[in-house]
């Protein structure tokens, strides 16, 4: 048998990438390829790309640009395109980078073999279509590797929101949910390889309605209850959720499932109702406040995450104003925040921006009192009891590095810990980006 070829692949973006990523080296470990961390030593380098904000493909076409040596060194070296950019661009990839043999968009993964063998027959080849076909029902597992303690697990893909600002629903196609059995059948399958924490990944995720196998369409809490049931799965995670699909039942499921872990993205983008508005998210800022006090009533304890936008076309200071008192209220445990960069195809990017210095400094302002309510809450961590489920060896002699219930990387020093082991430990120490503690057990 011949050595087998290496594929070298570099995920841009969401957590989904990473699982689409994952998915893809098992494909191609069926096609005779394993996957190698070295650019230079591959004989296939895939490009796994994300489109949601600025200049996402300029930035793909100088990266492709830096392997030129290598593929002018290695004409067998075979180069791909896919995620949201390759969506996006399509033949345009092509045509502005020659070198680039294959472009896949991201419900056409289960047919990257064939557009392997493709390319290595000489051909270029594009597939960006919306199959009809599931690509997870193709896109199975090949060896049965072990893996680290922690997992995404896919379990919807793509949007029907058309949110004004986002390519999501353009890129990633209409909204579909995976059918439980399933979603069962893969997560027992990673635990039975090592996994302990499963985060359920979709971009509306709690639109999740998965076919259930009564025939019915099953909910994520009905789901996350289900998945409880699996004998060394010790946590649940879900990401990322759409204020409008928290149903009663999953917001009763933080506080009945003991597994499923204290911790909601919750993205609100802005807090003026003007604004909401005007990017088409049908929730109000109220409505969303409301929702988060129900969702702490069930979980008082739990940390809640967003996402915000700032200088959204026609926002003025009164609008942004407005965010920031929303922030205030609902104290947030970790944030994101972008300034708002205009998409093109989707509506917003028609509308007239704000200006680029006012946008600056209200990120700025934003991020200031996002950073001081994190450092709050890991404050309030020190000296308190928590439980961490180990990952990996830290940077330090002797430190391992783990996370907690609410998701703050955990380091602890001179413990006997291995990756995969849930350990009580009691914070002594907070840093800008992780706690400190001593292993209690
Ligand atoms: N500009 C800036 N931020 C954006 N996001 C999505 N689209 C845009 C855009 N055009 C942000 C949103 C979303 C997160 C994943 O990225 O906050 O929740
Ligand atoms: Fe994009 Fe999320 Fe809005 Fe869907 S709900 S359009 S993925 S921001």
């Amino acid at each position: 048998m011949s050595d087998p070829k290496k594929l070298f692949i570099k995920t841009y973006g969401c957590q989904m990438n990473v699982y689409d990523s994952e998915r893809m080296a098992e494909a191609m470990g069926g096609a005779g390829y394993v996957t190698t961390d070295r650019a230079d030593d591959a004989d296939m380098i895939l490009l796994n790309t994300c489109h949601i904000r600025e200049k996402a493909a300029e930035k793909v076409y100088s990266e492709l640009g830096r392997f030129k040596g290598l593929k002018a060194a290695n004409p067998d070296l075979k180069i791909g395109v896919a995620g949201c950019v390759a969506q996006a661009e399509g033949e345009e990839i092509l045509r502005r980078q020659p070198m680039v043999d294959l472009v896949v968009g991201p419900q056409s993964y289960h047919r990257l073999p064939a557009m392997e063998a493709r390319a290595r027959a000489g051909e270029k080849a594009l597939d960006t279509d919306f199959p009809e076909e599931d690509k997870f029902d193709h896109l199975v597992a090949r060896p049965r590797a072990t893996r680290g303690p922690t997992a995404f697990l896919t379990v919807q893909e793509g949007c029907d929101k058309f949110c004004a600002f986002c390519v999501v629903p353009y890129t990633r196609g209409a909204e579909a949910s995976r059918p439980v059995g399933r979603v069962l059948a893969e997560a027992r399958d990673l635990v039975a390889r090592g996994v302990r924490e499963i985060t359920l990944l979709g971009q509306n995720v709690n639109a999740y309605h998965g076919e259930g196998p009564d025939g019915r369409d099953w909910s994520l809490a009905r789901l996350i209850h289900e998945l409880a049931g699996i004998d060394g799965l010790e946590r649940i995670r879900f990401t990322t959720s759409h204020p409008n699909d928290m149903t009663d039942d999953l917001i009763a499921a933080h506080g009945e499932c003991e597994k499923l872990m204290p911790y909601l993205h919750l993205p609100v983008q802005s807090g003026s109702d003007r604004i909401l508005k005007r990017m088409n998210r049908s929730h109000t800022a109220e409505s969303y406040l409301r929702l988060i006090g129900r969702i702490r009533d069930a979980r008082p304890d739990i940390l809640i995450s967003g996402d915000f936008i700032v200088g959204f076309p026609e926002e003025t200071e009164a609008d942004f104003r407005a965010t920031m008192a929303l922030v205030e209220e609902v104290r947030y445990g970790q944030c994101y925040s972008f300034k708002y960069s205009p998409r093109p195809g989707t509506p917003a990017a028609e509308r007239a921006t704000v200006d680029a210095d006012e946008a600056s400094d209200r990120l700025q302002r934003l991020q200031t009192l996002l950073t001081r309510q994190q450092a709050e809450i890991q404050n309030a961590m020190v000296g308190r009891e928590v439980g961490v489920l180990f990952e990996k060896a830290g940077r330090l002699p002797g430190q391992m590095v783990g996370k907690s219930e609410h998701l703050h990387a955990v380091h602890v020093r001179d413990s006997d810990a291995r990756p995969g082991d849930l350990r009580r430990v009691r914070i002594i120490e907070s840093n800008p980006n992780s706690l400190a503690g001593t292993a209690l057990d």
